[in-house]
């Protein structure tokens, strides 16, 4: 059996979309049960429910076998897992972003809230730019709003959530979408049941 992480929220319905089709269906309602683990109709698959942060930690350690994450989540824990396929999907820029018309700021080092603080300091790295990391959980747009940073790093999709607190992206430090994780044990030892399944996946996105 074929063990396959999914993230809980917005990931969820496209990700069973495209299991389903792929051929593996469930004969209870995964999205809206509070259960975590589900057994497909073949029997030849489980789904299990995690975090979207914690996709590649159990696809690594191989609690999973396969999971599906974003590249924002890989960038951001650094996991050590195949990637072969972009499932074209989830779609979204991680951006720097600010109020509007702040653009040069009057001190030395920034303060940046985000909920990825290896991608930020990485970016800020490489440019030789002093920032200070405020990590924050979720509801980054607020903190440049109430003085707790001048700048946040986070994910952009539609741009309404920056556009309604009157914030602006100033940089794009990488584009996103959900990807394909593969254990790389796993690929080796369910070799024919984890290829077959990329397969199937390759023909859906296709
Ligand atoms: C994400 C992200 C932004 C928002 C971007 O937050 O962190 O806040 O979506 O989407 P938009 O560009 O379409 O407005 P999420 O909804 O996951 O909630 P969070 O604030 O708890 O992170």
């Amino acid at each position: 059996m074929l063990v396959i992480a999914l993230c809980k929220g917005r990931f969820l319905e496209p990700s069973l979309d495209l299991l389903s089709r792929a051929g593996i269906r469930f004969s209870e309602d995964v999205a809206s049960s509070r259960k975590l683990i589900f057994e497909s109709e073949d029997k030849r698959h489980r789904v299990v429910l995690v975090k979207p942060a914690d996709v590649p930690t159990y696809v690594e350690y191989g609690a999973a076998d396969i999971g599906i994450a974003g590249r924002d989540v890989l960038l951001e824990t650094r996991a050590d897992v195949l990637q072969p396929l972009d499932l074209n999907f989830g779609h979204c820029k991680i951006a720097v972003a600010g109020p509007k018309g702040t653009n040069g700021l009057a001190h030395a080092t920034v303060r940046i809230a985000t909920k990825y603080p290896h991608i930020t300091m990485d970016y800020y790295n490489s440019r030789g730019i002093p920032v200070e990391i405020i990590p924050l959980s979720g509801s980054i747009e607020l903190a440049p709003l109430i003085g707790l940073a001048d700048r946040i790093v986070d994910l952009v999709e539609t741009g309404r959530t920056l556009k309604e607190n009157g914030l602006e992206i100033l940089e794009v430090i990488a584009e996103s979408s959900a990807r394909l994780l593969i254990n790389r044990a796993g690929y080796q030892t369910k070799r024919d049941d984890v290829r077959a399944l990329i397969q199937a996946l390759e023909k859906v996105v296709a």
